[in-house]
């Protein structure tokens, strides 16, 4: 029998390092990372291209079922995500494409659309899934699984400092709202609310580096004999 993929998942709201971390973590065990929110910003974003209703739950559903997308890795080890052929790589970041990508996810159509898709990034030797119910739903036999925090304003102002580093010309004071708004329908949507799983390892990354981090998520691994 073919030995089962590992699976790490690390979840938590907007803002709390999860991609950052989730990705370095995938690099240093040499593994597949799955971006979960990214394919629900692409599905808001292929919608809009459409020229859908933002309120069309079934189109968006069907978008999400045939959704055209590749993620691929640039020579300088960038990351490139194509829709349809097209470069979307920074439209996917922006507030508009998360807004989006908040309000469609909370619809179970487009959720169950995507989850053979997320399934299918579990290939040896390992995954590491970024996202909100990848631990949860997803993946719920996880071999480790990590809830990761920050506080609403550590997380507004990580978010500030990367958008501003992109060039953006947002608000703090807005991200803060916005924040806050997509926090309170992420956890309070019907299907799959953000929130740990009973197993999970909560993670406070306030006031915590990212090295720091990383390495709380490797030793919690090696507790669990996954890696050594
Ligand atoms: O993580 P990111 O900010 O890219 O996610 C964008 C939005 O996609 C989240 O606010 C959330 O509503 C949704 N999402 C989700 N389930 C996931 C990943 C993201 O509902 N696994």
């Amino acid at each position: 029998m073919t030995p089962r993929t590992p699976i790490v998942t690390i979840d938590g709201p907007s803002g709390s390092g999860k991609g950052t971390i989730s990705r370095a973590v995938a690099i240093r065990l040499g593994w597949h990372f799955l971006d979960s929110g990214a394919l629900y910003r692409l599905v808001a974003l292929a919608g809009l291209k459409r020229g859908l209703k933002p309120d069309d739950v079934e189109g968006h559903a069907r978008v999400a079922a045939s959704l055209d997308v590749r993620f691929e890795v640039t020579p300088d080890g960038g990351e490139l995500v194509l829709l349809e052929g097209e470069v979307v790589t920074d439209e996917i970041r922006s507030e508009v494409a998360g807004q989006g990508a908040s309000r469609v996810a909370a619809w179970p159509g487009v959720r169950s659309a995507l989850l053979d898709r997320q399934r299918a990034f579990a290939r040896p030797p390992g995954l590491v899934a970024d996202g909100r119910d990848m631990g949860t739903v997803v993946f719920p036999g996880a071999d480790l699984k990590i809830f990761l925090t920050a506080t609403p304003d550590e997380r507004a102002l990580r978010r500030y400092k990367q958008l501003k580093d992109k060039g953006s010309d947002v608000s703090l004071a807005a991200l803060s709202r916005e924040i806050t708004e997509r926090d309170l329908r992420d956890s309070t949507r019907t299907v799959a609310p953000l929130k740990p799983a009973p197993d999970a390892e909560v993670i406070d990354s306030t006031g915590l580096t990212i090295e720091q981090v990383v390495d709380r998520v490797m030793a919690a691994g090696r507790m669990r004999a996954l890696w050594a």
